[in-house]
């Protein structure tokens, strides 16, 4: 176990920098088998630093070839280079430190720093990886105007980027060629990109409110320049969205996108050079399902929101990490409101973040949006503080109210603009608009853990009067045993039993204009009066507050909300808890009846005309078992996959015939078009598709087949082809598997996602993950790849938890030989196992020996070691 190199950082440590960078001038030289980079450092003392303290500068991997102060060539006695730190004695106010070392980007599968991405050399700086580039003061609250000359071999690498705007470019002796950028804006050097290659370049203009002309420019290796369009075209959308809805303009003269095959996470905001995941802006009808084009879309936005939210205004330090990201999820997720259907967006974002969320939050590596203290920063790119976080700022809209809001936003970004900010600035502007106190709110910040609510209610009939009672608490999460009450805004209504929304009057802290009541106290007793008969509470209206619900409803009433509630969210969640509660009695005893109800409400759902396709698909679609996890403890991993599967049959086959009806009415023959009805069509398509297969007739899965066969775009393809593969016919399976492979296997995305499919079938097991790791599609050093085979069996709940329990073993495998590779992707793995104390013995015991097994393994990385160690602990 290698845990000398892990130190903790604390957030209560923070200190300002003794040194500043104003200036920064690279010179990156590509060779054949290494890169020598020269860094000029224009370096100036804190003037509130008294005395003259030693220079350290993080560096990893630095094979140093000088090292010079000012005019002075240091000797090896003059500097010292360990643990990650150099260490030199400047002795002045103002200085110019300089390097020159050597690195190896194609030895580099960590994918941070400098490194080989297919044909290409490429960067990834955030949070820490520009000390792999260079010796530097690598934190984000040293801001430097940079200027990055590039030097490559001209036929290879005819394609030198990096931040700002071109300076310069020529040819060089020996075939080599060089570019020079120049960024005017001071940027921290986790901002900082640098690419050469061979690429296709696809270019187009934007023209901001302000009349300036904007060149935009993606880039791509040539097996993936004809997928570009599509993300062009969302960038041009983003940017006037941003001008219209927050009044935040594009300052440079140029923006460019980059897409790299090998990317550990989905996108990076560098500055006018964002570097994507290929998966995460390539996209074609033919090989892009509609969730897909969704996930595109709204990446590009949310790395183009970053230029306010992030770079403009950057992070004071990672403990800040949600003050952008939380912030930029929340305005990506408005994006994708106001493009499509911001009902459908809603529930999709509850969904993940139930998913994601709820069970980090109940877990060993719970924390805070802003954790008080890591060991290595990159395992706190968590759901916890990016969606999480983005709830937290949705909160604050939702008390404010939008005129507020946006006042708070102009005076944050006004105020911050070119510096390093913390989350307590952006909640001193919502305040100073406001004049609301948001003390008490700020322990959403630093308390982890999701709080519950449980409400009873009460109808006096004599008075008129209707009692709400609400009672919060949050269990214990790591090294935070108790926790203060939080602030939690409720948007409400009451109903009548005709789904009738009725005036409210009532002695809580109540706002008529936003329908929110505000509950801050442990509990807090709400009387309205005026009613002349009990209403249905329709409370948390479109997810006001990221917390779980208990209220114990008659029938009635239940039923109400899930055909009635004139909020659609709502309506959604009442059917949905009608599910959640049919599958616990089937978890109990797998043979306990099946209510009416549940026919009811499907039968209710399908016939009502004034819900969209998208929304009727998203009711009537059963919560994953991503979602159904974090509902159950223990969780009987078999009992729950059965009593899903029974209930899920149960409507396959009671309504097999509107299911039959909906696959063929719902099918078009129309040119692809990506838009809010035509990819909900699609969505109700697929899931009665799904339904019918389930139901067991032949003629379904002869439908399926069909589709898959006769498909023209990917979202066709999927429909049909995952209704056959959840279907127990194993041999067309692999036969469509096959045909499909030999059609695509020269596509990068297409691969990525047949080796998906492959790993999400439900009769997935070791065996045939050992035979897809030995496919000449697979690479364990992409981390797509990684992420298609064990990631997609990893959430295969049936195939991984209700399966054999010697997946645990195996993921465990996999997880030490990746660690080797790429510490940052293994560790995300780890997290598939931190859960064991949620399951009954069987699976429990054993995910917990994985986990044993993995911390007892010698050389682990800091990255893999902190979050299994924490959930052993
Ligand atoms: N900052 C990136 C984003 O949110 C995510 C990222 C983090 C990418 C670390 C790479 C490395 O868009
Ligand atoms: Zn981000």
């Amino acid at each position: 176990m290698r845990t000398d190199t892990a130190r903790t950082i604390r957030l209560k440590d923070y200190k300002k920098p003794d040194y500043t960078i104003k200036k920064t001038d690279l010179t990156i030289q590509i060779f054949e088998n290494y890169t020598q980079v020269e860094s000029t450092l224009h370096m100036h003392k804190n003037p509130e630093v008294v005395g003259f303290p030693v220079l350290q500068l993080n560096g990893i991997d630095q094979q140093i070839q000088q090292i010079q102060l000012d005019e002075l060539v240091l000797t090896e006695s003059d500097y010292q280079y360990e643990d990650e730190l150099l260490t030199v004695q400047p002795g002045k106010d103002e200085f110019v430190f300089k390097s020159i070392t050597h690195i190896k980007p194609n030895e580099n599968t960590s994918l941070e720093g400098l490194y080989q991405s297919g044909t290409m050399i490429c960067s990834q700086c955030e949070a820490e990886g520009f000390r792999k580039i260079t010796f530097y003061l690598d934190r984000p609250d040293v801001m430097s105007v940079f200027t990055t000359r590039i030097e490559a071999d001209a036929k290879q690498y005819p394609i030198l980027l990096s931040n700002g705007n071109p300076v310069e470019q020529g040819e060089l002796a020996g075939g080599r060629h060089f570019a020079t950028w120049h960024d005017p804006f001071p940027k921290p050097s986790y901002l900082f990109a640098a690419v050469a290659g061979d690429l296709v370049r696809h270019d187009d203009v934007f023209v901001t409110q302000s009349g300036r002309e904007v060149s935009l420019r993606i880039f791509a290796e040539a097996h993936n320049a004809h997928k570009t369009d599509f993300a062009l075209d969302s960038l041009k959308r983003s940017m006037a969205w941003d001008e219209k809805r927050y009044g935040r303009e594009y300052d440079l003269d140029i923006f460019m996108i980059v897409a790299s095959d090998f990317f550990n996470m989905g996108a990076m905001e560098n500055k006018g050079l964002n570097i994507f995941n290929s998966a995460a802006v390539l996209a074609s009808p033919e090989t892009s399902s509609d969730d897909r084009f969704d996930r595109i879309e709204a990446i590009v936005a949310h790395e183009y929101f970053h230029n306010w939210s992030g770079n403009r205004v950057t992070c004071r330090d990672w403990f800040q990490l949600t003050l952008k990201e939380g912030l930029t999820v929340y305005r990506d997720s408005q994006f994708t409101a106001d493009t499509h259907n911001a009902t459908v967006k809603r529930i999709s974002d509850v969904d993940m973040l139930k998913a994601a969320q709820f069970s980090e939050d109940a877990g060993p590596n719970a924390h805070p949006i802003q954790p008080q203290e890591y060991v290595e920063i990159n395992n706190f790119y968590t759901a916890t503080v990016y969606e999480k976080g983005a709830e937290v700022i949705g909160m604050i809209h939702t008390i404010l109210g939008e005129a507020l809001f946006r006042q708070g936003t102009d005076l944050y970004f006004e105020t911050f603009d070119g510096q390093a900010a913390t989350t307590d600035d952006f909640i001193g502007c919502m305040e100073k608009v406001s004049g609301h106190d948001f003390t008490q709110f700020k322990r959403w910040y630093v308390q982890a853990g999701t709080p519950n609510v449980a409400v009873e209610e009460s109808f006096d009939a004599n008075a008129g009067q209707y009692k709400l009672t609400f009672t919060q608490s949050c269990r214990p999460t790591p090294n935070q045993p108790e926790k203060r009450p939080f602030v939690i805004p409720v948007k409400m209504a009451l109903l009548s039993e005709q789904g009738k929304e009725l005036p409210i009057s009532c002695d809580g802290d109540f706002n008529s204009d936003t329908s929110v009541l505000l509950l801050k106290e442990a509990t807090t007793v709400v009387t309205f009066s005026g009613l002349n008969a009990k209403p249905v509470a329709s409370l948390f209206r479109d997810f006001s507050a990221p917390v779980t619900v208990d209220m114990a409803l008659s029938d009635q009433d239940q039923m109400t909300l899930a055909t009635k509630d004139s909020n659609a969210f709502n309506r959604t969640n009442a059917l949905q808890s009608v599910f959640v509660e049919v599958i616990r009695k089937l978890n109990a005893d797998i043979d306990s009846a099946i209510p009416e109800s549940v026919d009811e409400l499907i039968k209710a759902t399908l016939g009502d005309g004034s819900l969209v396709d998208a929304v009727k698909a998203q009711m009537i679609t059963l919560p994953s078992f991503a979602v159904l996890r974090t509902m159950f403890s223990p969780i009987n991993a078999q009992a729950l996959a059965f009593a899903r599967e029974k209930l899920k049959r149960h409507i396959a086959v009671t309504f097999a015939e509107q299911w039959q009806q909906l696959a063929n009415s719902l099918a078009s023959a129309q040119p692809y078009e990506f838009n809010a009805a035509e990819a909900g069509r699609r969505a109700l398509h697929g899931t009665a598709i799904s339904y019918w297969v389930s139901s067991g007739q032949v003629e379904a899965i002869n439908f399926a087949e069909a589709l898959y066969r006769a498909a023209e775009n990917q979202s066709d393809r999927l429909n049909g082809l995952q209704a056959v593969l959840s279907s127990d016919d194993q041999e067309r399976s692999e036969k469509l598997l096959t045909h499909y492979y030999r059609q695509w296997k020269d596509d990068t995305q297409m691969v990525e996602t047949w080796l998906a499919l492959n790993a999400g079938q439900k009769s997935f097991d070791v065996a045939q993950a050992n035979a897809l790791m030995a496919h000449e599609a697979f690479d364990l050093t992409n981390p797509n790849k990684v992420r298609s085979v064990l990631g997609a069996f990893a959430s295969n709940f049936e195939a991984f938890h209700a399966g054999e329990v010697g997946n645990y073993q195996f993921i465990a495998e996999q997880i030490v030989k990746l660690d080797q590779v790429n510490p940052q992707v293994a560790a995300r793995f780890t997290k598939v196992l931190e859960s064991w104390r949620v399951f009954t013995e069987d699976r429990g015991v054993p995910m917990k020996q994985a986990l044993e097994m993995i911390v007892s393994t010698d050389g682990l990385s800091p990255d893999v070691s902190e979050l299994a160690m924490n959930a052993l602990k």
